[in-house]
């Protein structure tokens, strides 16, 4: 046996490669479960209904839209992305998992969410800031417009947006998840265009990392140029939910409440919810 090939040759992966960085995308970033409930019960608040028709935009591993499913047996999904391998992935992972009542209830398209043709549905998800690869007014104005055309009459847009003094800095911001480190690196912002890039990287306790696992290109938008941007196209009521902050424990809560205004704090995290 060629010395290379045996017992000595061998090295044991490190844990960045043994990774897989949806699996750290989804345990770092997503909370599907509380996007599903919070979806529920802002329509229902809203509408006296429960909402049945979701369409998750950008909607990558399509986890929301299988949570999504799962969470009622009269619940139908419809996920878009236009990238085939993170759709694929989706499939192999989440799709598989579902039983087929729920797999038939789900339909994902490969596409993009400035041309897609769907269905109207009840609500549509925007989240973890996705849209903000549309970088124009014009070109966002045109995604919310499209948007607001797939709503039922009674439909509602759910988006979220991040800001505060500490969303215009070049900076590194690690979060220990036990078995990794997550690191939200905001590489690059452009004051004069709000062009921004950011990256996740991933770092493991055997000194391992996964750099760049995902690269975002995005501008970084405003309240009140996303709340002007929705109402130029079409909608007629824009709430900013706000999430609150846990005094016990000294961190954000897990509760959204609807703000009028927001303090000047360093970041916050809202949603937007709007109506057709
Ligand atoms: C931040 S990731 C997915 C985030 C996911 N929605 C979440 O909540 O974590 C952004 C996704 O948007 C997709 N994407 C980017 N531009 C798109 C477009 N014009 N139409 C559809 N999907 C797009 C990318 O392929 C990528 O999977």
């Amino acid at each position: 046996m060629p010395r290379a090939a045996g017992k000595r040759g061998r090295r044991r992966p490190t844990q960045a490669e043994r990774a897989d960085r949806h699996v750290l995308y989804e345990r770092a970033v997503q909370n599907v479960d509380f996007e599903v409930e919070f979806v529920t019960d802002t329509f229902k608040a809203l509408r006296r209904r429960r909402p049945h028709i979701v369409r998750e935009d950008f909607c990558g591993t399509a986890n929301a839209a299988c949570a999504w499913v799962r969470a009622h047996p009269r619940n139908r999904a419809i996920g878009v992305d236009l990238d085939p391998d993170v759709l694929d992935w989706g499939r192999r992972h989440h799709v598989a998992a579902l039983t087929r009542g729920q797999q038939r209830r789900l339909q994902l398209i490969q596409g993009d969410v400035l041309k897609v043709r769907t269905d109207p549905v009840d609500a549509v998800l925007a989240m973890n800031f996705s849209y903000w690869c549309f970088k124009t007014r014009p070109l966002l104005k045109r995604y919310f417009k499209r948007v607001r055309e797939h709503l039922v009459d009674d439909g509602i847009f759910f988006l979220d947006a991040y800001g505060g003094y500490e969303a215009h800095q070049e900076l590194r911001e690690e979060t220990d998840h036990g078995r990794f480190i997550y690191v939200w690196d905001q590489a690059e912002y452009d004051p004069m265009s709000g062009h921004m890039t950011t990256h996740i990287h991933f770092k493991f306790p055997d000194g391992s990392r996964l750099d760049r696992a995902f690269t975002y290109h995005w501008r970084l938008w405003t309240l009140p140029e996303l709340r002007e941007l929705l109402d130029e196209a079409g909608f007629s009521r824009v709430t900013v939910y706000a999430q609150g902050w846990d005094e016990a424990r000294d961190e954000p809560s897990d509760t959204f409440e609807p703000v009028e205004r927001l303090d000047a704090d360093a970041g916050w995290v809202a949603c937007l919810v709007a109506e057709k």
